[in-house]
């Protein structure tokens, strides 16, 4: 199994590339649309338009996205022997958090989705800047290898 995930490793790595930009995608775009459902009142047709594509995004972008970076990930580790590495297991946790992140933010606008309000535009603009900070960290990490 090793050996044939070795073999197709630069596929796995173009893949997983490629679906954490859809996953960072996802996760810059989601707090802005919260920003946007912000300007329609509870209960209103707006606030209904906005549900309908954040579900979207969640549904069809996200959260898929974020399996996919996942399993390609993990893949990778595995195939090129990775998990006793002290850089992987920096990255690991980074990569955590963010997932901890995309599970609450999904959370927060369920709870948008429902009529309630649990954040204000200045919070929903200071953690969006979260998951861009996560990228640098995570990327220098995979690139630097620094231990
Ligand atoms: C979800 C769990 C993840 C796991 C288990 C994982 C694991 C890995 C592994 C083992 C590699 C191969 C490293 C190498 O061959 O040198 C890799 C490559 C890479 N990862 Fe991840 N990763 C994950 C998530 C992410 C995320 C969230 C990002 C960015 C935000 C990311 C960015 C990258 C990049 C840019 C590369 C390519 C590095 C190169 O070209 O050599 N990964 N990842």
């Amino acid at each position: 199994m090793q050996d044939l995930l070795l073999s197709i490793y630069l596929f796995l790595k173009a893949g997983h590339v490629i679906f954490m930009v859809f996953w960072l995608a996802g996760l810059f775009m989601l707090p802005r649309q919260c920003i946007y459902m912000l300007d329609h009142a509870p209960g209103s047709e707006g606030e209904a338009k906005w549900a309908t594509r954040m579900g979207k995004l969640r549904s069809i972008i996200l959260t898929p996205s974020m399996i996919t970076v996942w399993v390609l990930g993990l893949s990778l580790a595995y195939a090129g022997g990775h998990f006793t590495s002290g850089w992987f297991h920096a990255k690991l946790t980074l990569v955590l958090v963010m997932t901890g992140y995309h599970g609450w933010l999904v959370g927060q606008t369920k709870k948008m989705a429902r009529g309630e309000r649990p954040l204000t535009e200045a919070r929903l603009r200071m953690i969006g800047e979260v998951p861009g900070l996560l990228l640098v960290l995570i990327v220098a990490l995979v690139y630097l290898k620094p231990f």
